[in-house]
């Protein structure tokens, strides 16, 4: 680093350039060198639906304010809350109209600060939601932007002239459903929108968005943020000469003709930016969570950056659609661990069917669950759970186009049903509305919130909520759990994944049934270095294995068995 700087420089210049970044590099780490990040676990929190204070049906800060406790039981060490700044709310809070302050909905800038700090008194992090591909249209940057074609912000957001009367631009279309241009008549352009109309895209070619955006994070750091995750990264640029996207065969589930997406999305230019925007980050000790919908590990590794300066965590989305196999885990965990970052695992989140209602088999639902949490709390990388999962929270869909909160399920029902089904109210009670509000839920509290609630299952040692805590507390004591190396076993075993971690003289097996019948493992560990292992079981869900040598591990369908192992 010190190099790049001093190419040419007096001695005293390039010290002096170089101090930012050697002060960031010395600040937040453990004493083997590991930033605090690395080590911690992430929970997303959708705040509309954590917990309501003012009984007006929607969560807000004051109400996560008021679980921190729970979270810090839980062994939270960040909490990501997706946008609670004003917005008109189209997007449900991803139409920002303000960047640097709070929906009144949500509360104001002192409960912000007040659960910053009280968070702090935990030991957890504050991380913010950062949309960053665009602002809602209510935003004055656009409001100035779309007043003339000659207003100081037109060019912060991307307008272009039709190809002809009537005619968009090119044939980009809104993920959202739709074209991706929408007209205005008063300077009769069209202006571009990856998803709604209410959330044009900004104009990253234009150094002024970037100044103002790199702005509005240094706002929240000194506020006491610790990060940010940072939404639709990869529709950051487009092809300025808005060359039209490859048509493929086949339609959409909007009923459009199928496009590949080459010229608005994955732009080489992302990187510089993001590169940029990590050099501030560094300023402050924060870091970097990328929603980085990736094809191949290729992908998701150049979000690191060549030097690993641009994203920290670039999420690993890709887990969230495999294939339900052992087999098909091992090999993309394997690539992934492999592909030289610090790995950053997510099962479920506020855009996709909830990871319990993914896996379930309708019989051993609790127990998938489970399974699903010995998996990725003990890999190498950072876990990001995502509100209720812990308690094993269903998705719970809309039964008509009636009842449909999110634009995207009213225009794609019944296809496209929306996101409001992972989006319900966190499960705290098997009381009145689950005990998130006095007042009626924005969303419909789901039946199971008679079972699968905080109050019951902190009661019952086998519950879902019992077991993450298990695994959980055990990530932190571990080493092992926390940095260890990941070695596969049994690598052709089509029903059962198991892998080592190993730290110095500590090591755990994990061993995870993936199918539906009982399965009985044998583990030949010389090539590991031991020669007659013994093991001591640490956790353990539906599997059964004496502590002592290590013989069978006998696991029922979807049975975790972890455990110590030793000479
Ligand atoms: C990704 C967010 O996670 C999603 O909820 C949102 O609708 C889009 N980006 C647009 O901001
Ligand atoms: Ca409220």
């Amino acid at each position: 680093m010190l190099k790049k700087f001093c190419l040419g420089a007096p001695l005293f210049l390039c010290l002096l350039l170089a101090a930012p970044t050697l002060r960031a590099q010395g600040k937040g780490k453990d004493a083997a060198g590991h930033p605090w990040w690395q080590h911690a676990v992430f929970y997303e929190i959708y705040p509309r639906s954590f917990m309501d204070s003012n009984n007006d049906g929607i969560g807000d800060l004051n109400g996560i304010t008021s679980k921190l406790d729970y979270l810090k039981d839980l062994g939270v060490d960040a909490i990501w809350i997706t946008p609670c700044f004003p917005s008109p709310q189209v997007d449900f809070g991803y139409d920002v109209s303000d960047y640097v302050d709070i929906d009144p909905m949500y509360g104001n800038l002192a409960n912000f600060d007040t659960l910053v700090a009280e968070a702090k008194k935990r030991s957890i992090k504050v991380i913010l939601d950062f949309v960053v591909n665009h602002t809602s249209d209510e935003h004055r940057w656009f409001l100035d932007s779309k007043s003339s074609k000659t207003a100081a912000h037109r060019d912060w957001y991307i307008w272009r002239d039709g190809k002809g009367p009537n005619q968009h631009p090119n044939n980009w279309l809104s993920t959202f459903g739709l074209s991706a241009w929408q007209y205005d008549p008063n300077t009769k352009q069209y202006y571009y929108h990856y998803f709604y109309p209410e959330q044009p895209d900004l104009n990253w070619r234009n150094p002024a968005v970037e100044r103002a955006m790199f702005d509005v994070t240094r706002f929240w750091y000194k506020r006491g943020v610790s990060g940010f995750r940072l939404d639709a990264v990869d529709t950051l640029f487009e092809d300025p000469n808005l060359t039209d996207n490859p048509v493929a065969p086949g339609t959409d589930k909007f009923g459009r003709p199928k496009t590949i997406e080459k010229n608005n999305k994955k732009l080489p230019e992302i990187h510089q930016s993001l590169q940029r925007l990590r050099s501030v980050a560094d300023e402050y000790d924060a870091v970097l969570i990328g929603e980085t919908w990736t094809q191949n590990v290729a992908q998701l590794k150049d979000y690191y950056g060549e030097s690993n300066n641009e994203l920290q965590l670039p999420m690993d989305l890709m887990l969230t659609d495999l294939n339900f196999s052992a087999p098909v885990f091992r090999e993309h965990i394997g690539a992934v661990d492999a592909a030289g970052g610090w790995p950053t695992y997510v099962i479920t989140n506020h855009d996709i069917v909830r990871s319990y209602t993914r896996y379930a088999d309708g019989v051993h639902d609790d127990s998938i669950a489970k399974m699903m949490a010995g998996l990725y709390l003990t890999l190498r990388g950072t876990p990001i759970m995502y509100y209720g999962e812990e308690i094993g929270m269903k998705n719970t869909d809309p039964e008509s186009k009636e009842q449909v909160k999110d634009p995207i399920g009213k225009l794609g029902w019944p296809l496209e049903k929306g996101r409001d089904g992972e989006r319900t109210p966190m499960q705290w009670t098997s009381g009145a509305n689950a005990g998130f509000t006095k007042g009626t839920p924005w969303l419909p509290v789901p039946p199971t919130a008679k079972t699968h609630n905080v109050e019951t299952e902190s009661k019952d040692p086998n519950s879902v909520l019992a077991f993450y805590k298990q695994v959980l507390s055990l990530r932190k004591s571990s080493p092992a759990l926390l940095e260890g190396k990941y070695i596969a076993l049994n690598e052709s075993d089509p029903n059962v994944y198991a892998y080592l971690r190993q730290n110095g003289n500590e090591t755990i097996l994990i061993v995870l049934n993936m199918s539906a019948t009982k399965q009985e493992p044998k583990f030949d560990l010389t090539k590991q270095g031991f020669s007659a292992p013994n093991t001591k079981a640490l956790v353990q869900n539906s599997s059964k294995a004496p502590d002592g040598p290590l013989k069978t591990v006998t696991l029922d369908p979807y049975g975790v068995y972890i455990a110590k192992i030793t000479k």
